[in-house]
């Protein structure tokens, strides 16, 4: 989009709820009974299906199963031959008993609500567009990118090795939740990184020694309950640009995945965690393990708080060039993507912003852009 007195109008607006540091919860607070204009959708961005009937029982994100997978091998290979389909058809699975307690899961969520509803004056001391900083708190996304308001405010905390966290740079109200939940997740990373190598064929330590798989990114997610939840949207529609996603959501909902060209609710399981694929994880398996497209919908229920963790490469590893893993390509799989470093891919994908076309065509070989 060029200049236009349009988009200067719209800049200047969105530039005022972020100058006012209190995020969308700050807007709640005042007592609103209708959204501001600069939050309105198009409806094609927000309204579902025609045909109901794809949300039904039969249609939902499968679920895995991981208890006893170490102990016994034949649970391993039941576990691996579940994730593989998953992943290649849904790009997304649940995972029931993960290993992380019921409680750490809830604390986190309840930190989160609490960082987002405490007095102002609190958070907004960490409000921050700055991305040199390991800890901010945000509105609306990437809302300069994807121009458009979204309705949800963000905690966001970077780890760059996270057996050395540091504490003491997160918000004293979640302080603690926070590096309790990152530590059972850092297990139950590597227990994936294990059992995604191995859905490919490949050795078990095979994406650890590429050194691809190491949690970079935890985003604490707020959607505050909307008086008009048909008009507006909590997250665009976009597919996560890293390795894996694992989500952990509440019991509100919203949470939609585009599934058989159909937009799909998926419902809430307590205790489960989500994992999806990412963009560079359908880069290095050449189109194998598919990252699939995702949105939030806003409620009038609510606060919905949700927690997403990004795996995905080490900062010293985030200028070297990955490629399609070389094991998978033969003559029936022939090389599909040109190599790129995490740096280069970022950039291109946050030049686009979210909701727009997807960054991952721009690195096929063959360069087609749709
Ligand atoms: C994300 C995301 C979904 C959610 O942060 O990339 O898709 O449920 N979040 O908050
Ligand atoms: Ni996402």
């Amino acid at each position: 989009m060029s200049t236009s007195p349009e988009l200067d109008q719209m800049m200047k607006e969105l530039k005022e709820i972020d100058d006012t540091k209190v995020g969308v919860r700050g807007l709640v607070d005042s007592g609103l009974s209708k959204i501001p204009k600069i939050f309105i959708c198009p409806p094609e961005k927000i309204t579902k299906n025609n045909d109901d009937t794809i949300n039904s029982p039969l249609q939902q994100v499968p679920i895995i199963n991981l208890e006893g997978f170490n102990q016994i091998p034949s649970r391993r290979a039941e576990n691996v031959g579940e994730i593989r389909p998953a992943l290649e058809t849904w790009g997304f699975f649940q995972i029931v008993n993960h290993g992380i307690p019921t409680s750490v899961l809830n604390n986190l969520l309840r930190s989160t609500r609490e960082f987002h509803e405490q007095p102002k004056e609190m958070r907004m001391e960490f409000y921050s567009r700055d991305n040199t900083k390991k800890v901010k708190y945000y509105s609306t996304g990437d809302l300069y990118q994807t121009k458009t308001a979204q309705w949800r405010d963000t905690l966001s905390c970077d780890f760059d090795d996270t057996t050395k966290i540091d504490l003491e740079s997160f918000p004293e109200i979640c302080r603690k939740e926070i590096g309790d939940y990152i530590n059972r997740v850092n297990e139950l990373n590597n227990v994936l990184s294990e059992l995604l190598s191995e859905a490919l064929g490949l050795s078990s330590n095979h994406f650890a020694s590429l050194e691809c798989f190491e949690i970079q990114r935890l985003l604490c997610h707020y959607y505050p309950p909307c008086p008009e939840p048909d008009l507006t949207i909590g997250i665009m529609k976009h597919s996560d640009p890293y390795i894996l996603t694992i989500l952990l959501q509440d019991n509100i909902g919203g949470l939609q995945i585009f599934h058989k060209n159909q937009w799909l609710d998926v419902t809430p399981v307590e205790g489960t965690l989500l994992v999806n694929g990412g963009d560079l994880l359908q880069l290095i398996t050449n189109d194998k393990f598919k990252s699939v497209e995702h949105r939030v919908v806003t409620t009038k229920a609510g606060p919905r708080m949700s927690a997403a963790c990004f795996i995905y490469l080490s900062k010293k590893n985030q200028s070297k060039p990955y490629g399609p893993v070389k094991e998978l390509l033969s003559y029936k799989n022939l090389l599909i993507y040109r190599e790129t470093s995490f740096l280069e891919y970022i950039l291109y994908f946050a030049s686009k912003g979210l909701d727009g076309v997807k960054a991952l065509p721009h690195f096929r070989l063959t360069n087609s852009d749709n």
